[in-house]
């Protein structure tokens, strides 16, 4: 886990909650303040991780089984863990991680139907009990969030958007229900709301656990 100045901050929410712009303001807010920052995602990040997320979009991994999909994320996050975030934390920097844990425990455990404890499980396997520091859940009605999200021309623009509504209902209320289990890693914020005041409340959080 990070010690000292090193924090391990990720961000979760569905799709078109916003998360990339986010973390671009997020990251220059901290190098302004002469942070040494990393910016990463999930699944990917390291170079065989990419590859493994460029496999899980060419063959549209949304579809396969969900032990498939579940392990294919922790094989990219513990290769990731290793070889990329824990040597950045080692290094006192702050990792800001597009998607992480979290994500597999509600597109594959709780809205895909594995369950929880098989997640967990698969976890304990791959990256033990390493957790982010803090987590923003970045909330938004998918109703909104699918529509903001179409035309961007994301990556993964054809595996999990073109599920239905009611799956994108339960990845909302898996992510609230982590949130609200985790109180004191997972901060929710209104996505709704302008980008400005999104960015202000996340830094303002980030601040906080840094001086703390
Ligand atoms: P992105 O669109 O935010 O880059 O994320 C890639 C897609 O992969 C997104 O639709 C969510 C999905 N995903 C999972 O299903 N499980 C996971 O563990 C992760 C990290 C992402």
């Amino acid at each position: 886990m990070a010690d000292g100045k090193a924090l391990f901050i990720t961000l979760e929410g569905g799709e078109g909650a916003g998360k990339s712009t986010q973390i671009k303001r997020v990251a220059a807010a901290l190098e302004q303040m002469g942070k040494q920052v990393v910016v990463t995602r999930e699944p990917g990040g390291s170079k065989a991780a990419e590859a493994m997320r460029n496999l899980f979009i060419a063959e549209n991994g949304a579809e396969w089984p969900l032990a498939t999909q579940a392990l294919l994320m922790f094989t990219a996050r513990s290769h990731h863990t290793e070889t990329l975030i824990k040597p950045a934390l080692a290094e006192g920097k702050v990792v800001i991680c597009d998607r992480y844990t979290d994500s597999t425990r509600v597109y594959q455990g709780y809205a895909g139907g594995m369950g929880l404890k098989a997640i967990d499980d698969i976890k304990e396997l791959a990256i033990g009990d390493f957790e982010p520091d803090l987590t923003f859940i970045l909330d938004i009605d998918p109703e909104i969030g699918l529509k903001r999200g179409a035309g961007r021309g994301n990556d993964t623009d054809t595996t999990f958007e073109q599920k239905d509504i009611e799956f994108h209902q339960a990845l909302r209320e898996g992510f609230l229900e982590i949130a609200e289990g985790n109180a004191v890693r997972c901060k929710v914020i209104d996505a709704t709301q302008d980008e400005d005041s999104v960015a202000a409340a996340i830094l303002a959080e980030v601040e906080k656990r840094m001086a703390a």
